[in-house]
């Protein structure tokens, strides 16, 4: 999570890993109102339908999609088309031919100067990462943005960033873009190493999806840019005077050692200033993307794009802050939950830790890390003792000096730890402690977001000092057996 910034414009890192500032009566209040007819319970707003802070639960996949494409609808100037192609793998031809999807996403009433990214801090960074990094670097106003999955463009033999050029040039001839494919940003996802098939999406993938392009919802794209994810993830939020912030993610974690990247794209109609638009994506990656940890491993694509078509007058810089923080903190818990073999989703909340945000946010990731602590979470086993140990552990490695003696600990709202000691009295706790983590329990197969319930750590250091919100998740047999099986 280090900043490299260059004149106007700041690349952060995305590191694997958020979140939120809700409260567990918020959560409960949410749940309870939750009932068969969730999609229709999406907040209306002014014009606009938005997903809630804390969605619903969802009792089929078909509730949970059309949820999604109603709280998908584009901000003006958006619109988006996907389609499906094949292509044979150079490196691997005996796989035979091989589904890939192409998003492409345009503003149709002209390019913009108002964009921002913040992309991996990984070495070895993708090809198309490398073309974003130069597009921003240069100030290119964008007006497209392409979207491959299956193949990342990551280190593979040939010429990686023509290739992702030649992409770019497609859309551009497609969408007859006067600025050119240096007006295109380039993403993938997929399998590292391997050749990015251009030919075949440049010919015929994204032909096929501007073909396909339509201004009605993000939620085409929320489903095209999956890899191994388990479900679509789309967030959206209306301000007072009717401008729309929209985002859609994908990641799943390191689960598949070749297939990781987390992406996300913003879309709004505000009219924003470019280098203002990148301090808000910063701040929001800093309490979303950067405060999630699936398995500590941060993907060589990962790329968040906030994109502004500035079709509406913002009236208030701080509701566009508060829309990024919103939207990003959901993508990055969907993220967390929809991780190939996620039981739980753990949400710590950090108080008054000795030290800056940035270290908060490495102690809680410590925490959702650690394997024991992921374990214990997974068998619903409220071993209260291995959570205190992790937090010793790196506050002995890192923070010795600092006082640990004010701190306390709560597991499900519940004092566990105070004053040095454990504060466990007997059975009846310890069924309580269970039955909190059994509740927030998901399905490990589940191909839609049942509920959207937490595993609650808190921990208060006392005294003066920053405050985080970390999310994790557990380890469960179902990410063993699927990290242990993929080669064989
Ligand atoms: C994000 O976090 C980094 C690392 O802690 C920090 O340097 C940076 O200032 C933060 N950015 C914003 C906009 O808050």
């Amino acid at each position: 999570m280090k900043f490299a910034r260059n004149v106007a414009l700041a690349l952060a890192v995305v590191s694997s890993s958020c979140v939120g500032a809700f409260s567990t009566s918020r959560i409960n209040n949410a749940m309870n109102k939750a009932s068969s007819n969730a999609a229709t319970m999406l907040r209306e707003t002014n014009g606009g339908l938005d997903t809630d802070l804390i969605l619903p639960s969802f009792s089929t996949k078909d509730e949970y999609i059309s949820y999604l494409k109603k709280a998908g609808a584009l901000p003006d100037g958006f619109a988006l088309g996907t389609a499906k192609g094949t292509f044979v793998s150079v490196e691997a031809p005996a796989m035979g031919p091989l589904p890939i999807k192409a998003t492409v996403i345009h503003l149709t009433e002209g390019p913009t100067d108002s964009w921002a990214a913040v992309f991996t801090s990984n070495r070895f960074p993708g090809c198309p990462i490398k073309v974003g990094k130069d597009r921003l670097a240069k100030g290119h106003p964008l007006q497209a943005l392409v979207i491959n999955n299956k193949v990342s463009n990551v280190c593979p033999g040939g010429d990686g960033i023509a290739a992702a050029e030649s992409v770019c040039a497609a859309v551009a001839e497609g969408l007859n873009l006067p600025g050119g494919a240096n007006t295109v940003l380039p993403s993938s996802t997929g399998v590292i190493g391997w050749r990015l098939p251009a030919k075949e999406l440049a010919e015929d993938v994204v032909p096929k999806a501007i073909e396909a392009i339509q201004a009605d919802s993000a939620f085409a794209a929320a489903e095209a840019i999956m890899t191994t994810d388990r479900y679509p993830k789309l967030r959206s939020k209306t301000l007072s005077n009717g401008v729309r912030v929209v985002g859609v993610a994908k990641g799943a974690g390191m689960i598949e050692p070749n297939m990781a990247t987390m992406l996300g794209y913003i879309m709004t109609d505000a009219t924003i200033e470019k280098s203002k638009l990148q301090t808000m994506l910063s701040a929001a990656c800093n309490r979303s993307f950067n405060s999630i940890s699936i398995d500590g491993d941060e993907s060589t694509s990962d790329t968040v794009v906030a994109i502004a078509s500035g079709l509406k007058p913002l009236s208030s810089e701080d509701e566009l802050q508060a829309a990024l923080f919103e939207v990003c903190e959901g993508l990055s818990a969907d993220l967390v939950r929809n991780g190939e073999g996620t039981g739980h989703v753990m949400r710590v909340k950090i108080s008054n830790f000795p030290g800056s945000e940035y270290d908060a946010r490495r102690m809680g990731r410590h925490l959702v890390n650690s394997p024991l602590v992921k374990c214990a979470i997974s068998g619903n086993d409220p071993n209260t003792g291995r959570i205190a140990g992790a937090i010793g552990s790196f506050m002995g490695k890192f923070f010795p000096e600092e006082s640990v003696d004010e701190m306390s600990l709560t597991l499900g709202g519940r004092t566990i730890f105070n004053n040095g000691k454990f504060v466990l009295e007997g059975q009846e706790v310890e069924e309580e402690l269970s039955n909190h983590m059994a509740d927030a329990q998901l399905g490990e197969h589940d191909d839609f977001p049942q509920h959207q319930k937490f595993v609650e750590i808190g921990i208060d250091f006392g005294g003066e000092g920053s405050d985080v919100t970390v999310l994790g998740s557990d380890l469960t047999n179902e990410y063993v057996a699927v990290n242990a099986d993929y080669r064989s």
